[in-house]
């Protein structure tokens, strides 16, 4: 059997210390870890559904293995917000009708917040693109790029009107057409 590790790394804001499998994958030890808003969909990196930031970067933890966490800086959604004090991306989401069954939700919010922290005046077209690696299955995704340009806006503290028309084209995003996302 292969030797245990211990590796550690902060998870929201929390130190941890515990032991992995070399062969073990991220997004299992953060489930076991109690972080059930990380999601498994497909554990094959098309779906985006187990994004998490690690150091801010918007990665796929089913891609990775246990021990790529180490000495990282790992927030997963319930680490971006709360109920009780959203990330405006969440917030955004759930004002903007863009959560229906709600799966992709936790991953397309770290997929937005990572956008967002690099560019806080993202083009609807770099926002298809920013979450063109998490796949949903029921809003179109035009209500989701509406709620992240709505979340840019609050974040500059811009009370303006959205963008303009030109940015507006109602195109799912690439990958999605490319792996029969509907929509
Ligand atoms: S579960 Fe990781 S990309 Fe689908
Ligand atoms: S809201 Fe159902 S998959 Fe996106």
């Amino acid at each position: 059997m292969s030797p245990r590790t211990t590796i550690s790394f902060r998870l929201n804001g929390r130190d941890i210390s515990v032991e992995t499998a070399p062969d073990a994958r991220a997004v299992d030890l953060l489930r076991d870890l109690g972080a059930l808003d990380v999601k498994e969909g497909c554990g094959t990196g098309e779906c985006g559904a187990c994004s998490i930031l690690a150091g801010g970067a918007h990665v796929l933890s089913c891609l990775m293995l246990a021990a790529q966490l180490d000495g990282r800086e790992i927030t997963t959604p319930s680490g971006l917000g709360t109920p009780g004090e959203p990330h405006p991306v969440q917030q955004a989401l759930a004002e903007g009708g863009a959560v229906q069954c709600g799966f992709c939700t936790p991953g397309m919010s770290m997929a937005a917040a990572a956008l967002l922290a690099q560019n806080p005046a993202p083009t609807r077209e770099e926002i298809r693109t920013a979450i063109s690696g998490n796949l949903c299955r029921c809003t179109g995704y035009v209500m989701i790029v509406d709620a992240v340009q709505a979340a840019a806006r609050k974040m500059r503290g811009d009370s303006g009107p959205p963008q303009a028309a030109a940015q507006t084209s109602r195109k799912k995003p690439a990958a999605a057409r490319k792996k029969g996302g509907k929509g």
